[in-house]
C-alpha cells in the first residue's frame, strides 16, 4: 500500500473521502444468501413463467403495490420487500409499459438493501412486429436506469428469455439473481433459451470434473473455491513459477494440481491426459474455465509485436486451441457431451480501454469466440459463455495507478469494486447443469461500470 493509500484508508483518510462526496459503499450481500424480506412478484396478463419458476425454486412471493395515481407520491409498501420479480413477457406495446411502471415505482424505495429487481420479458428476436420488438428494447433501458437509480447494493438485472422455455430452464437464471451470487451482476441484459435442464440440485456440480486455468491465485483462485462448494472436481492448472499457490488452491478445494503453460502446443493433449490418468480412462471433463490472462499495457503508440503477442497468445489464441482438442469426441478425458466451457473476457474488451490495445482485442476476441462456437456444439449439449469482469479487487488491478484505480473502483452504480468471488460465482451459474438453456452469453460482472455500458 502506498503512502497516498494509506492516508485514503485511515479513519481520518475516509473522512476527509465521505465529506468530499466519495460515500463508504454499501457491504454487498454475497454468497448462497436469499433476500431477507418477502419476494414480490407482478405478472403481466397472466404469465404463470415467473410463478412456476419460483415455485420450483421453492420462494414464497407477495403481491406487488401498484401505482395507480401517478402523483407526487407512490403508495408504498408497509415495510421492506427483499426481491421485484417482474414477469413482463406478455408485454408487446408501448401502452402496457404503464404497467410496468406501476409496479416498479412503489417497490424501488421499498428494497432492503442488496434487494433485487429481476425483469422476465422475450427479446426482440423473440417476439413479432415493429412495436413488440421496439417495446422489448425500451425494457432493456427500464433495466439499465433503474439499475443507476437503486441504492444500497440493490440491482437490476433483465432476462430475456426464447419461446418455449419453461421454469426449469429459468430456475438457476433466476435463483443466481435472486441470492447474493450475483451480487456484482447490475444493470445487466442477457437470454436463456429454450433447452432440457435438469432439476437444480445440490450441489450442483457433484461427481463432475471442471479444470480451471490460473487457478494460482486471484480470480481463478476463487472459482476453484466456489465449484469446489458446488461439489466439483477441480483440477487447477497454472504456470510451473505459480506452483506454490496452485498446490495452496488444490489443496485447499480437495482437487489436483496441473502445472502448465496455456501457451504450449501441447497444452489441451495435457489437460485431458492428466484426467484421464488422474480420474480413470473414462473420465471426461465437464467443464472447463478460461481464465488464466495477462495484461501488457502500453499505449497504442509504444506497443512492440512482443507485448501484442504475448496477450493474444495467452488470453485467446490458448483457448481456441485447447478447445480444439478438448471437443474432440476421440481424445480420452476430453469434454464431456452436456459439458461447458467458459470463457473471462473483460469489460475493456467490450468498451475499449485507453493502454489496453492489446488486452482489448484478445477480451473481445473471448467474447466473440463464445459467441461463434455456441452454435456449433448446441447440438451436443454443450454451452460456451463467458464473464466479463469490470474492476475485480485482484493483484491485476493493484497494478494500476492509485488515482486511477480509485477513479475505476468507483464508477459503477454499486460504488466500489468487484471481489474474486463475484466473477467465480457467475462462472458456477455458468456451469450449473441446470443452466443448460444459456449459451453464447457474455455477463459482464462489473457492478454495472460506466465503462461501455
Ligand atoms: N482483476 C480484474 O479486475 C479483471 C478484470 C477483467 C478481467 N480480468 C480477467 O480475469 C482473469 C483473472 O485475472 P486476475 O485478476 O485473477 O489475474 P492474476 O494476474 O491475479 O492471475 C492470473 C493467473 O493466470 C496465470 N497465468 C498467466 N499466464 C498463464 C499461462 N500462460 N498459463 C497458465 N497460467 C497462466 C498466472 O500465473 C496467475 O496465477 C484474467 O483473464 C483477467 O484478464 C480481471
Amino acid at each position: 500500500m502506498g503512502v497516498l493509500e494509506k492516508v485514503f484508508y485511515s479513519r481520518p483518510g475516509q473522512a476527509v473521502a465521505t465529506r468530499a462526496g466519495l460515500p463508504e459503499p454499501p457491504v454487498l450481500r454475497r454468497g448462497t444468501t436469499w433476500p431477507q424480506h418477502q419476494v414480490v412478484l407482478a405478472a403481466h396478463g397472466g404469465s404463470r413463467l415467473a410463478a412456476d419458476t419460483l415455485a420450483l425454486l421453492g420462494v414464497a412471493t407477495g403481491e406487488p403495490v401498484v401505482d395507480d395515481a401517478g402523483g407526487d407520491h407512490a403508495p408504498g409498501y408497509g415495510g421492506r420487500i427483499g426481491a421485484l420479480v417482474v414477469d413482463a413477457t406478455g408485454i408487446r406495446e408501448i401502452a402496457e409499459l404503464e404497467w410496468l411502471r406501476a409496479v416498479l415505482r412503489p417497490a424501488v424505495r421499498s428494497l432492503e438493501p442488496s434487494g433485487r429487481v429481476v425483469l422476465i420479458a422475450r427479446g426482440p428476436a423473440d417476439v413479432a412486429g415493429l412495436e413488440a420488438r421496439a417495446v422489448a428494447q425500451a425494457l432493456d433501458g427500464i433495466d439499465r436506469t433503474v439499475g443507476k437509480e437503486l441504492r444500497k447494493g440493490a440491482t437490476a438485472n433483465l432476462v430475456q428469455v426464447g419461446q418455449d422455455v419453461t421454469p426449469a430452464a429459468l430456475a438457476s437464471t433466476l435463483g443466481f439473481l435472486l441470492q447474493g451470487r450475483s451480487a456484482f451482476v447490475d444493470g445487466q441484459t442477457w437470454q436463456v433459451a429454450a433447452a432440457d435442464a435438469p432439476a437444480t440440485s445440490e450441489p450442483p456440480l457433484a461427481g463432475r470434473v471442471v479444470a480451471v486455468t490460473g487457478a494460482a491465485r486471484g480470480i481463478g483462485a476463487a472459482i476453484a473455491t466456489v465449484l469446489g462448494r458446488d461439489g466439483a472436481t477441480v483440477v487447477a492448472v497454472d504456470v510451473p513459477a505459480a506452483g506454490e499457490g496452485l498446490t495452496a488452491t488444490a489443496n485447499r478445494v480437495g482437487g489436483s494440481a496441473l502445472q502448465l503453460d496455456i501457451t504450449a502446443p501441447d497444452a489441451g493433449e495435457r489437460i485431458a491426459a492428466h484426467v484421464a490418468s488422474r480420474y480413470g480412462g473414462d473420465a471426461r471433463l465437464y467443464g472447463i474455465v478460461h481464465n488464466a490472462g495477462i495484461t501488457r499495457d502500453k499505449l497504442l503508440a509504444n506497443t512492440d509485436a512482443g507485448r501484442w503477442q504475448a496477450v493474444l497468445s495467452v488470453n485467446l489464441a490458448a483457448q481456441l486451441r485447447i478447445n480444439d482438442v478438448l471437443l474432440d469426441p476421440a481424445v480420452a478425458g476430453g469434454l464431456a457431451e452436456g459439458g461447458r466451457i467458459v470463457g473471462v473476457s473483460s469489460t475493456s474488451g467490450l468498451a475499449g480501454n485507453r493502454g489496453q490495445t492489446n488486452y482489448a482485442a484478445s477480451k473481445a476476441g473471448v467474447a466473440g469466440l463464445v459467441r461463434a462456437l455456441a452454435p456449433v456444439v448446441a447440438g451436443r449439449g454443450i454451452t460456451v459463455n463467458a464473464v466479463a469482469p469490470g474492476f475485480i479487487e485482484t493483484d491485476m488491478t493493484a497494478r494500476i495507478p492509485f488515482v486511477q484505480r480509485e477513479v475505476f473502483r468507483r464508477t459503477n452504480s454499486l460504488g466500489q469494486g468487484g471481489q474474486p468471488i463475484d466473477v467465480a460465482e457467475a462462472i458456477g451459474y455458468f456451469l450449473d447443469p441446470a443452466s443448460a438453456g444459456v449459451t453464447g452469453q457474455v455477463l459482464r460482472v462489473c457492478g454495472q461500470n460506466l465503462v461501455g455500458a
